[in-house]
């Protein structure tokens, strides 16, 4: 049996930390060890985070959404947000890069998505909007 949530967000910086607490509320089913929870709590931050600088580069008025879904011990959480998308998803998972070097982003969010998460997966399309899709398996049922 599947279950599901989905929330839809303005892209403000304090939703990083709606977003985070949501997710690990959902997931708290699953019986999640504190590493586990922590892990998506970093991982939905980094990707929220992305939304709002890059995707919406800071607009207050766009919208953010949010859907998870449990399947057993799997846990599916897709960000998705409608800005400026990105022109080269393979560069811009590079540990390092940025387009955004000069205000202190560090480059390392796809990386800390792609170690914290099972899989992570970028769907974006320039002008459209970006969606990302993580999963986790969680070891305790
Ligand atoms: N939601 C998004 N919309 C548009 N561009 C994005 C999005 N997420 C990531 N990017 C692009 O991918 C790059 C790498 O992202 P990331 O690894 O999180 O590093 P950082 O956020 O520190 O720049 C960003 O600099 C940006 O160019
Ligand atoms: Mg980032």
């Amino acid at each position: 049996m599947m279950e599901m949530m989905c929330v839809e967000f303005e892209s403000k910086s304090e939703n990083e930390a709606f977003a985070r607490v949501v997710a690990a509320a959902f997931i708290a089913r699953l019986n999640p060890t504190l590493d586990e929870v922590e892990d998506v709590k970093m991982a939905i931050s980094e990707a929220v985070t992305n939304a709002i600088v890059h995707g919406y580069e800071n607009d207050p008025s766009k919208k953010i959404f949010m859907r998870c879904s449990i399947e057993n011990q799997t846990c599916q959480f897709r960000i998705m947000d409608q800005g400026v998308g990105i022109a080269d998803i393979e560069r811009a998972k590079e540990p390092l890069y940025s387009t955004k070097k000069d205000e202190e982003r560090a480059g390392m969010g796809f990386t800390f998505m792609d170690t914290l998460m099972d899989d992570l997966q970028i769907y974006s399309q320039l002008g459209e909007g970006t969606t990302i899709i993580m999963t986790k398996t969680f070891s305790r049922g």
